[in-house]
């Protein structure tokens, strides 16, 4: 409701936002790169950061830049991930049905990655997100995909995506035979303030918006608010243009922003 107080044309501060349209910070481009050069090399990685920096958006963004005729990426999503799951997951999205039992799964899976590499050249990518939930059995199978050959070259892309428990139960000594396997690491902090200014450019002028609507006083305090996170700042923003639009107001103040944290959001 708020898009037509303030003539916008797509709505500002959503998580539809298209992944050219994202917000191109210094550390999205550099993650990016990384990725790339991971999956160019068949590397492991691993990608850490706090809840709502962009982990999830960044994989989005990813996916969307690469060569399908050379690469295809296989992402997996489940809080209580088993290995059957996993298999029949992974299984499922090159449109096979996953065998019953893990073992043969498991085979069926290298299976179907070595056709891939072998007769049509493409490259797979697989991507565990949340991975910080995942149990040390799901971790050590997750492991074994990259040595399922004794040869040298690994048959695909792994990498890991997990808030920053991942990276501290990583660092544990019983986890070192994982750790010592991961060939890069990337790792997304919050916004600066002056990235939060940008960020909120970013979203506004996606959608439309053909004015300032937020004062510098009003970013200040939703950096305040948020430290940086994109997802609270999306949070904060969203409920100030709802409150702005109600009371037919154009500016966004400090003042305003206020009113809505201590009314809706703390
Ligand atoms: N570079 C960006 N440009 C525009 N919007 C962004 C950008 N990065 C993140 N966002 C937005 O911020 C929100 C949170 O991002 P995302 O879900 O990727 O975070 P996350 O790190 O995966 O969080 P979690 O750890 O909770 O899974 C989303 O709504 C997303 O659209
Ligand atoms: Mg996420």
């Amino acid at each position: 409701m708020f898009e037509a107080f303030y003539e916008l044309t797509h709505t500002p501060f959503s998580r539809a936002i298209p992944t050219e349209e994202l917000y191109n910070s210094y550390l999205l481009e550099e993650t990016l790169g990384r990725l790339e050069y991971a999956a160019e090399r068949q590397l492991f990685g691993v990608v850490t950061g706090d809840c709502g920096t962009g982990k999830t958006t960044t994989i989005r963004r990813f996916m969307d830049g690469l060569d399908p005729s050379k690469f295809s990426l296989l992402y997996i999503s489940d809080s209580k991930l088993t290995p059957r799951n996993f298999y029949r997951g992974v299984l499922e999205q090159l449109g096979c049905e996953s065998k019953f039992y893990r073992g043969d799964a498991k085979r069926q899976l290298h299976k179907e990655i070595e056709l891939m590499r072998g007769i049509h050249g493409i490259q797979p990518i697989v991507v565990v997100d949340e991975a910080h939930l995942l149990d040390r059995e799901m971790l050590e199978e997750v492991r074994f995909l990259l040595n399922f050959k004794m040869d040298a070259q690994s048959p695909m892309a792994l990498i890991l995506v997990g808030q920053n428990e991942l990276w501290d139960r990583l660092k544990l000594q019983s986890y070192s035979a994982i750790r010592q396997r991961i060939d890069l690491q990337c790792k997304l902090v919050h916004y600066d303030r002056s990235e939060t200014k940008e960020y909120m450019k970013r979203h506004l002028s996606y959608s439309g918006a053909k004015q300032e609507i937020f004062s510098d006083g009003a970013v200040d305090c939703i950096y305040n608010f948020s430290s940086g996170s994109a997802r609270l700042i999306n949070k904060v923003c969203t409920h100030s243009l709802l409150y702005g639009a109600q009371n037919k107001r154009r500016i966004i103040d400090d003042h305003m922003v206020k009113q809505v944290i201590e009314g809706e959001l703390s």
